[in-house]
């Protein structure tokens, strides 16, 4: 179903008015926290520090902190607006901030065990920098949509550089959309968010799509996380299936996954190029890192997996392709 929501002008609610104004004094303090794996978060948080010495501490490895942190009145607007919460004789923040670049992007609490958490991680950092190492060679696109848009940071991206396009962030995860939304008006870009799975709840065609989706086989089949098909590639597979179908003339796909390698033989390329084959597109397929989440290879599923590929394909539609 198409639900677009304009974020611009502003809307005043109450989280987003919270965050903007944490936005604002984390920026001023000089705040920087590059988000890491859960696995890297574990382990530094093991060490056993157990309240926060500062601002990264609070909302980048979230740990409670004192209401000396921030001020009193300070402290009252975020629990109001259920950015933290209570915890002991202090608080403890419901969001963590991550930096990309200059932006300040919120996103789920450590750990992100429920359901409906919202991502950002390396694969984020990965996803992002790829796409902005390959925008300048493709056309400029009018109408732009990313797939499995999380916290925003691809969409967010993608509507700084190309603020005459409409770029649209979707999601299944409605938590997500509004994160998004936030997260946009904090970075002062325009865009619009839209419930979809996948393509489903929008029309039309795109001049660039882009996604980042999950790729994990999770026993609890979280949605940010869970890709499906026999090695995690199902999500990814349907959204090249999607993407084939929806992209303009001379459009462009931009499709980084985690591709699981068995026996040396890449899972989720061997079923996607017969797809981009038939389709009679151009394309380009490369490995960003031969070897991500290697933990992941004790789960259940991965019995026969040698490693698991960070890759960025990046698929051009023919000019003359009927629109
Ligand atoms: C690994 S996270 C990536 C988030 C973001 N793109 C990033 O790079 O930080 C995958 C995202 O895909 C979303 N997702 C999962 N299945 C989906 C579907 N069928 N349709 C749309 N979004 C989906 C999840 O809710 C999640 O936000």
């Amino acid at each position: 179903m198409l639900d677009l929501i304009a974020t611009s002008p502003p809307c005043a609610d109450h989280m987003g008015l919270a965050l903007t104004g944490l936005a604002d004094l984390v920026r001023a303090a000089g705040y920087r926290f590059q988000t890491v794996t859960p696995a890297t978060h574990q382990r530094v948080l093991q060490r056993g520090q157990r309240w926060a010495r500062d601002l990264a501490d609070a909302f980048g490895w979230n740990l409670p902190f004192h209401t000396a942190l921030l001020d009193e009145a300070r402290c009252a607007e975020l629990a109001a607006a259920g950015v933290i919460e209570a915890h002991g004789e202090g608080w403890k923040a419901r969001l963590r901030a991550a930096t990309l670049g200059q932006r300040i992007v919120f996103h789920s609490a450590y750990p992100t065990e429920q359901e409906d958490a919202v991502f950002f991680g390396p694969d984020t950092y990965r996803f992002v920098a790829a796409i902005e190492r390959t925008l300048p060679a493709l056309p400029l696109p009018a109408r732009v949509i990313d797939i499995g848009c999380g916290a925003g940071a691809a969409a967010i991206v993608l509507a700084g550089a190309l603020p005459h396009a409409e770029v649209i962030g979707a999601d299944i995860n409605q938590r997500a959309l509004a994160l998004t939304a936030h997260n946009a008006r904090i970075a002062g870009v325009r865009l619009q968010t839209a419930h979809s799975d996948l393509l489903d709840g929008v029309d039309g065609r795109f001049d660039l799509i882009v996604a980042n989706p999950p790729y994990m086989l999770d026993a609890s089949a979280r949605a940010y996380r869970h890709g499906g098909g026999g090695h995690g590639e199902g999500l990814a597979l349907a959204i090249v299936r999607a993407g084939l179908a929806r992209l303009a003339p001379g459009g462009s796909l931009l499709l980084y996954t985690g591709a699981a390698i068995v026996r040396q033989r890449d899972q989720f390329y061997e079923a996607a190029a017969p797809l981009l084959r038939a389709a009679g597109c151009a394309w380009h397929y490369e490995e960003l890192d031969p070897d991500v989440f290697g933990e992941q290879l004790e789960q259940p599923g991965y019995a026969d997996v040698e490693r698991i590929a960070a890759v960025w394909l990046t698929v051009t539609m023919s000019a003359s392709a009927s629109a």
